[in-house]
């Protein structure tokens, strides 16, 4: 069952987005389309058998390395990416961000530079930022309408770098990087021996006809697989983040074995959250369905914003995004700064809505979640409209 239309009040549920408007945006009573998680429920099926592990009563240490868990995964990626990856290669690890600070850590020095393009994920800029890892960045430019790799600049900054972090799809544009970008960008990073480590969290919500290539695939195809790594989780497409656990796809078994033994023997995190285990099993065996009607429901929500925009503000430009539930809006046509934007949309319009700076845009942008149901996001778009 999908009821996406249900309206769940989640303010005293310790929830980031709902309860903690005012560490993002000053004030306690903003409507938020915030932080990348959902406000809907996640699928009953989840929820099910959450509640049977919970009435065991029982929560002792546990694990992860059996066929249970790694068989899902395996089916995940063969049923829905058409792609047969080894169990071998599957690690549970607590989160993504852990995981690919982990990555860095095990892999060398702090001095050799990670490459990512920009705008980014906040966090790919603060945590490597307080683990010391060095960066670089290469800005996205905008080419027929759509955010595109500035392959000349990405080169000059790839055979400078020892790792290239991709987020594929990417946060907070919302491109689904397609089969050509990313063979590109593997030969590139094969002839320059940079290590590939890609963060496909969003890779679950895509909009047709884009569609999602797990860069293994074509790492394998090119003969990279020892070099190209992904990190991710089944908790962006259920909405579970909070319950804990994702999982990393590495080949090269140097490196899957340097990361166990950083994770079980110096950082003592061998338990995996069983929670989190229950949901990404039941999720990937059983709720394939339910994926599919939130992406149809998030695709009716981007068009609603769509259709607002070109009705009230036609000068605000949306790339249509290809995949995530983010939007990424230029609103450069306000001729105002960032935060001028945001002081009018919490003050007047009650509004949080994330800023792009936080991504680190440098123009003025702004990054509205849509995974909400309509009625919110329609409540939302006139508070919108009545703040300018
Ligand atoms: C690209 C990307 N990576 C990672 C995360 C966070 O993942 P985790 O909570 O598992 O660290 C997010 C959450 O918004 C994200 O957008």
């Amino acid at each position: 069952m999908c009821d996406f239309d249900e309206v769940v009040n989640r303010k005293g549920t310790y929830s980031t987005q709902w309860d903690y408007t005012f560490d993002r945006f000053g004030k306690d009573d903003v409507l938020p389309f915030s932080i990348s998680d959902m406000d809907f429920k996640s699928p009953q099926e989840i929820l099910q058998a959450l509640i049977t592990r919970v009435n065991h009563g029982v929560f002792g240490y546990s694990r992860w390395n059996h066929n249970d868990y790694k068989s899902t995964i395996t089916h995940w990626y063969n049923s829905r990416f058409n792609y047969a990856i080894n169990e071998d290669w599957i690690m549970y690890i607590p989160s993504v961000i852990y995981g690919i600070n982990k990555i860095f850590e095990i892999l060398g020095s702090r001095n050799d530079k990670v490459l990512f393009l920009s705008p980014a994920y906040d966090n790919f800029f603060k945590s490597l930022k307080a683990n010391q890892q060095q960066f670089i960045t290469s800005s996205l430019v905008v080419e027929n309408n759509q955010f595109v790799i500035n392959w000349q600049d990405f080169e000059s900054k790839l055979k400078d770098s020892k790792y290239f972090l991709l987020c594929n799809p990417h946060n907070p544009t919302g491109r689904v990087w397609s089969y050509n970008e990313l063979e590109k960008i593997v030969l590139l990073a094969k002839k320059y021996g940079v290590i590939i480590v890609s963060d496909d969290i969003h890779m679950d919500i895509v909009y047709k006809p884009n569609k999602f290539t797990p860069i293994l695939q074509i790492a394998e195809k090119l003969d990279y697989l020892d070099n190209t790594l992904i990190i991710t989780s089944a908790s962006k497409s259920f909405n579970t983040p909070s319950l804990g656990g994702a999982y990393v796809l590495i080949p090269n078994r140097n490196i899957y074995q340097k990361l166990m033994s950083k994770i079980k023997e110096t950082d003592s995190l061998g338990s995996p959250m069983i929670l989190g285990i229950i949901a990404t099993m039941t999720a990937y065996k059983e709720c394939s369905y339910w994926l599919d009607n939130l992406v149809k429901y998030c695709y009716n929500n981007i068009m609603i914003l769509q259709n607002f925009l070109e009705e009230n503000f036609p000068d605000i430009k949306m790339l249509s995004p290809q995949g995530t539930y983010l939007t990424w809006l230029d609103v450069g046509c306000f001729n105002k700064t960032t935060e001028e934007i945001q002081t009018i949309l919490v003050n007047k319009g009650k509004l949080g809505i994330m800023g792009g700076d936080v991504y680190g845009a440098t123009t003025p942008f702004l990054r509205l979640n849509i995974a909400c149901p309509q009625s919110k996001l329609e409540l939302g778009l006139a508070k919108f409209k009545e703040s300018f």
